[in-house]
């Protein structure tokens, strides 16, 4: 790991040294450099402060540049600060100087086992170099994307090599989430997220996918994911990707995703601002392809179902209608009060079909829901709504761990007094009040006593600004979230 030297280094553009903050910043790696870099870090000019990043050309080394980048202080250090870091310097050099080639030095580090500091430097060099640059016409085409096209580690050993390509397939699985949702929702239709999940069929022998089309929703009556699709050109799909991860088990986890692929309100038609991101309502349905993915990459030891009801909410004169009740697959009826609240509905039945045929131990469901959510918790939390405690301790592990943040929010059987209705068992709308409290349990009467949580990624799946390793737009936010906690969480937990 140490006795590097200069020439053991590739020609790049850039080497990336790590510095601690202090008074006097100091180098986190073991790596002899040349005299004018440690004046440059003694200068004045750099603190090593988290996240900053000075530039210097030095002369007689492998590199065009070398960036200097800071750590923060050497005590406070965590994985999530190495992802952020490290990103950062992606970002300065591919972005401001158009950087292909990168040797990347690493930080010698006590506090943090030698696995999670790799994993996390990994994570944070590949999940900023994204970009979605497919819908460029040709003359920008050229200039972008300025992606590295290598990261040249420098002194890792072996063991070290094999937890950076787990990092590499993990986040190439959450760039799969990323352009899924990225792209035109006219492309990426319920069946293109067939396909999209037989590839991943094709490639992983454990992986195999089950699609109902709309005559089979229709006979065995899933009328809450039919009422949203009416209006719908492509027919709506409810599509069951399996990763059979553990043949000497016979549990599973369902892993559901909200796959609206458009989502224009529907007759509660929403105006133009509001409708303009609504490509990312296919949020859940990318993570759930992402995290199955990687979990078949990664080989974990679970089975697993991953659930996607996909459909585009349209507008049209097909369209479900507001004060009409439509009869869920579980029985239940259901008042429209707002087609707008389209997504609940998909998932209740996705819900209650994979409660009765796949009866799984545990089902987690990952959806764009509610904008309450994103004004309740910004761009960067996801809420979880779960009665069950070790589901609830092992997703609070797993945010902290990944950055992949979850925050709980109350299922409070109380508010379900807001969905009350006259014509129906309940209808699918309240009052603005609690809007992602009232969604979250909407959906809990459909998941028939399963152990069962709730992500709403509104917010992080999509943000408005780019932040961190995370770009601006589809972000592929749970599947890190969820492959960690899959592949840390032990059935027996649930008790
Ligand atoms: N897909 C939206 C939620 C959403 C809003 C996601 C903003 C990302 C950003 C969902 O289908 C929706 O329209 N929800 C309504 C529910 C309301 C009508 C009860 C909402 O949040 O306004
Ligand atoms: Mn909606
Ligand atoms: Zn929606």
């Amino acid at each position: 790991m140490d006795g590097q030297s200069f020439s053991k280094r590739k020609q790049a553009d850039v080497l990336f040294v790590p510095c601690w903050q202090g008074k006097n910043p100091t180098l986190a790696c073991k790596e002899p450099l040349l005299n004018f870099v440690k004046e440059a870090i003694s200068s004045g000019d750099f603190t090593g402060k988290a996240d900053s990043t000075c530039l210097v050309y030095p002369k007689g080394s492998k590199e065009k540049r070398i960036l200097l980048l800071g750590l923060g202080e050497k005590r406070k250090v965590s994985m999530e600060q190495l992802r952020k870091s490290y990103a950062t310097a992606v970002n300065v050099s591919r972005v401001k100087h158009k950087a292909h080639a990168a040797n990347v030095l690493f930080p010698e580090v006590s506090s943090l086992n030698r696995e999670k500091l790799v994993q996390a430097i990994c994570e944070g060099l590949l999940l900023a170099n994204y970009e979605f640059s497919e819908l460029k016409g040709e003359g920008s085409k050229n200039d972008s994307p300025h992606l590295f096209k290598s990261f040249s580690l420098i002194g890792l050993d072996k063991e070290d090599l094999s937890i950076a390509a787990k990092a590499k397939d993990l986040i190439q699985s959450v760039y799969l989430a990323r352009d899924v949702v990225n792209k035109n929702a006219d492309e990426m239709t319920p069946q293109k997220i067939v396909s999209v999940a037989k590839e991943i069929a094709k490639r992983e022998k454990a992986v195999r996918v089950t699609v109902m089309g709309k005559k089979e929703l229709e006979k065995e009556g899933l009328g809450l994911l039919l009422a949203v699709g009416r209006a719908s050109i492509p027919d709506p799909l409810l599509i069951s990707i399996h990763y059979d991860g553990d043949p000497d088990s016979k549990e599973s986890i369902a892993v559901v995703g909200k796959g609206i692929t458009y989502d224009t309100g529907g007759l509660s038609l929403k105006p133009t601002p509001s409708m303009l991101g609504m490509k990312s309502d296919m949020g859940g349905a990318g993570a759930v392809l992402g995290i199955i993915e990687a979990a078949a990459k990664l080989k974990i030891k679970k089975n697993l179902i991953g659930v996607i009801p996909s459909t585009e909410n349209s507008i049209g004169s097909k369209s479900y209608k507001i004060g009409d009740v439509y009869t869920a697959y579980n029985g239940k009826t259901v008042e429209i009060t707002n087609t707008d609240a389209e997504g609940r509905l998909a998932l209740a039945d996705a819900l209650s079909y994979t409660a009765k045929n796949y009866k799984p131990a545990m089902m987690i469901d990952l959806a764009t829901l509610t904008g309450a959510c994103v004004v309740a918790l910004g761009e960067q939390y996801s809420a979880l709504f779960t009665s069950n405690k070790a589901i609830l301790k092992g997703m609070e592990k797993a945010s902290l761990e990944t950055g992949d943040l979850a925050w709980p929010l109350p299922l409070h059987a109380d508010y379900m007094r807001i969905l009350k209705s006259d014509f129906a068992d309940f209808s699918n709308s309240g009052t603005r009040e609690g809007g992602s409290i009232t969604a979250a349990l909407f959906l809990q009467e459909f998941t028939d006593g399963i152990p069962w949580a709730h992500l709403d990624i509104a917010g992080p799946a999509f943000p408005s600004k780019p932040f961190g390793y995370n770009p601006k737009n589809a972000t592929g936010a749970g599947v890190r979230l969820l492959v960690e906690f899959l592949e840390k969480f032990a059935l027996s937990e649930l008790g």
